[in-house]
Order: structure tokens, then C-alpha cells, then sequence
């Protein structure tokens, strides 16, 4: 028996997975301040929806889903991305108002795996449904950089395009097609096959991309409206301080992009793996699963792989804030109520369940990545605790109250 995960999944573990909650953290606290309330909706969605949603001509719903028939004959896809399934969940509640959601969850995709390229990955996204005004795009945009910039995330690049209103982009389709249908001999089969059906998606392929930079892109064929909500979109990021290159030939792998694309790439990553985020503006997704108009914008940023990005050196980050060691069993009680206590005032605090010798315990105070240790021993009688900080080595005598303790440790040590 294999106790290995399967294929392109994987155990997270600490201290790996330390990061992960340091990570998750930032983002739900982040999204809560730009006003972000919660979503959770189904792991597994009707197949339809993401064959609508999605779009059936991209490679996640021709070649990516996990997708089965349930015991009750329906096809159902374990959801490969969140934005079809959270614009469903809107439709659903019959919301009227415009709303502004926030979920973190695993993702899943039949792919190749490597690193940074996993079956189940997890996502972090924000959806704001119901508002068209390119400040909602600003405001998408803006709250994934200032989310790279709280986890440490370095090197990193916001790539940004628009696809245009439908007008434009039928315009830009006609164009594109004749181009595409003069070079097809030198295109890939997949890519020939995508001329008539879907000519944007030639843009996704690694074989041809390279041969489009004189192809006609999207943005040389605005309407008036949507140049000028791309004008207030680039207006809005400059006034925010957040800063973009504009990358004409990012179009993005959906179906249901419309106007504002964009990508986050950390640029310390190799190419295969380096999108950690990728979102933009998908006006017409409601209509497209049978719902009423609902402008709409988007990201999700992958975890997995801004984990990978961040590497390993904050792993060694203390855990805990401090372990309680028993030095003398008939304290145990008192060693307890000070865990209690110390816990009720915001400390990360734990210590061995049962007798250890005091040296297992300090081994397992280290093992736990504590920051310091609290020794409760015959100094009590005094009214005082030993703390020797793990890092350092160097110990101090003071004062058993929590207060105290709770000060010299917020102190590095200074206060006593
Ligand atoms: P996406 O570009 O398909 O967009 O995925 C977003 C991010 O998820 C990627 O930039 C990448 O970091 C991560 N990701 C995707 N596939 C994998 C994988 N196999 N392994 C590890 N990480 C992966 C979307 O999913 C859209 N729903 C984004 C969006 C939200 N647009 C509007 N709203």
C-alpha cells in the first residue's frame, strides 16, 4: 500500500504548510477590508456550466475537467475554476444588488503535472458582480497587488490588456480570422482547426503564439466606449500607484473574458509556472449561462504556486510565541492555567500533554518551531517564571503573570 497522494496532488504538511496559513491569512483579511464578504459554494458543479461558462473551445473544458456521471445520471465536473460556479451561485439567489465576494478552495484540472502545475491546486479569488464602472476593475486589480505586496511576494509584474466590448471584438474576430487563414500553413492542426471556431484561443497556443506578433489584436479595435473604459481603467491604476505593462497578446485562456484582462506573473519563476494570478472583467458571463445582464470582474490567484514563489526562507518562522515546560510535575496545574491564560490573550501557546523529562520537553519546544520557552519550576514560589528565548539562548527570570510575560516576549526580550 503507497501512502503517496495521488498523481499531481499533494500533502501539505508543516512547515510547508505554515506558509500556506500565513498566506490565506493576508488574503481573507485583505479581501474583508475592500469589502469583500464570503462565498462557499459546491466543489462539483453541473458539466454545463463550465462548458458554457468556460467556453467548450478552451483547453480547460476540451482537455482538463475531471469530469463523471453521479449514481443519479447526471454529468457532474468537479469545478476547474470559481467565476461560472460564484456567477451561478449570484443568479441563483436572485440578488438584484451588486455584491462583492471573496472565496479561497481547491480547483481541479486534468494537466500535465510539474511544479506549479498541479491536478488540484487551490485558488484565492474576488468576484464584484453587478457594477461596470472601471473603478470596480481599479479596484479588482489593486487588491491582488497590495495582496503580493503584504505576503512579501518580490519581482512581481501585472501584465494588462482589454478584449473589447462584443462590437469591438466581433470587429477584431474578422480581422484576425483573415490573418490567421493567410499563415495556416504554418500552423499547428489544433490551431487551424480554431480559425473558424474560435480564432482568439490560437493566441493560448504555445506552438503559434509566437508567429501573431503581427497579427491584429484586440486593442487596435475598441468601440469608443471601450477604449475609454480602458482609458479610466490605466487612469485609475496609475492614480492608485499600482503599476502595469500592457501586454497586447494576453488574451487569456477563458471564454468569457470581455474588456479588462489581466495577469499577475512573478518574474522569479520559470515562464511554465510563473502566472500566479490572472483575471478581468466578464460582462457577458450571466447572459451566457441564461441569466439576466450582470457586468461583472474577477481574480484568482493561485496558491500553490505564490508558495512556491515565496521559497522556503520564512519556513523557519517561529509557530508558536512560547512553550510551557513543567519542571516540576506538582506544577503542572498552575503550568496549565498559565496556557489557559496566556492562549485567552492572543499568544501561540502549547506544551507536552503529559510527564516528559524537561529536556524532551525543550527538544520539543525546538521541534515546534516555539519562539521561547517558559519554564515552570521552584522560581514560582518567587512569583516568576525562567524564559529563555530558543533563538538566542539567553534566559531571563521574570514576573509569572501573563501580562509580563506577554510584554518581555512583544519585546524581543527588552522588557522585563
Ligand atoms: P486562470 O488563469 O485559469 O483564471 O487561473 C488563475 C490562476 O490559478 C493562475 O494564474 C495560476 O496561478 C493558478 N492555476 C491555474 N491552473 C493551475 C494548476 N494546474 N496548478 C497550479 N495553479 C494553477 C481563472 O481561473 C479565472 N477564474 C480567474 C478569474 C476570476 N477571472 C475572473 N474572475
Amino acid at each position: 500500500m503507497s501512502f503517496r497522494p495521488p498523481k499531481g496532488t499533494d500533502d501539505i504538511l508543516p512547515p510547508a504548510s505554515r506558509r500556506w496559513r500565513r498566506v490565506l491569512r493576508v488574503f481573507d483579511d485583505l479581501a474583508e477590508r475592500f469589502g469583500y464578504d464570503l462565498i462557499i459554494y459546491p466543489v462539483f458543479d453541473s458539466t454545463d456550466i463550465f462548458e458554457r461558462g468556460v467556453g467548450e473551445g478552451t483547453d480547460v473544458v476540451k482537455k482538463e475537467m475531471y469530469t463523471f456521471e453521479d449514481r443519479g445520471g447526471r454529468s457532474i465536473t468537479l469545478r476547474p475554476e470559481a467565476t461560472a460556479s460564484v456567477v451561478r451561485a449570484y443568479l441563483a439567489s436572485g440578488s438584484q444588488i451588486a455584491m462583492k465576494l471573496a472565496y479561497a478552495g481547491p480547483m481541479f484540472r486534468y494537466e500535465r503535472p510539474q511544479a506549479g502545475r498541479r491536478r488540484q491546486f487551490w485558488q484565492v479569488g474576488v468576484e464584484y458582480l453587478g457594477e461596470d464602472s472601471p473603478a470596480a476593475d481599479v479596484e479588482v486589480i489593486e487588491l491582488g497587488y497590495r495582496f503580493y505586496e503584504a505576503i512579501g511576494l518580490t519581482g512581481l509584474e501585472i501584465q494588462l490588456n482589454t478584449l473589447g466590448d462584443p462590437a469591438s471584438r466581433y470587429a477584431h474576430r474578422e480581422a484576425l480570422v483573415a490573418f490567421l487563414t493567410d499563415i495556416q500553413d504554418d500552423l499547428s492542426e489544433d490551431s487551424r482547426g480554431r480559425i473558424a471556431t474560435n480564432p482568439l484561443r490560437v493566441f493560448d497556443s504555445k506552438e503559434d503564439r509566437h508567429k501573431l506578433s503581427a497579427a491584429p489584436m484586440p486593442v487596435d479595435y475598441l468601440s469608443p466606449e471601450s477604449a475609454a473604459h480602458y482609458a479610466a481603467v490605466k487612469a485609475g491604476l496609475d492614480q492608485a500607484g499600482v503599476p502595469y505593462v500592457e501586454n497586447p497578446l494576453l488574451v487569456r485562456g477563458l471564454d468569457y473574458y470581455t474588456r479588462t484582462v489581466f495577469e499577475y506573473v512573478a518574474t522569479r519563476l520559470d515562464a511554465a509556472q510563473n502566472a500566479v494570478g490572472g483575471g478581468g472583467r466578464y460582462d457577458q458571463l450571466a447572459e451566457v449561462l441564461g441569466g439576466r445582464h450582470v457586468p461583472a470582474v474577477g481574480f484568482s490567484l493561485g496558491i500553490d504556486r505564490i508558495v512556491l514563489a515565496l521559497g522556503e526562507s520564512e519556513d523557519g518562522a517561529p509557530a508558536l510565541d512560547a512553550f510551557v515546560i513543567v519542571a516540576d510535575e506538582a506544577r503542572r496545574e498552575l503550568a496549565v492555567s498559565l496556557v489557559r491564560k496566556l492562549r485567552e490573550q492572543g499568544l501561540r501557546v502549547d506544551m507536552e500533554p503529559a510527564a516528559r523529562s524537561v529536556k524532551a520537553q525543550f527538544k520539543a519546544a525546538d521541534r515546534r518551531a516555539a519562539h521561547s520557552a517558559i519554564v515552570v519550576g521552584d522560581e514560582w514560589e518567587a512569583g516568576e517564571v525562567t524564559i529563555r528565548d530558543l533563538d538566542t539562548g539567553r534566559e531571563a527570570r521574570i514576573s509569572c503573570e501573563s501580562d509580563a510575560i506577554i510584554r518581555h516576549i512583544q519585546s524581543g526580550g527588552k522588557a522585563t
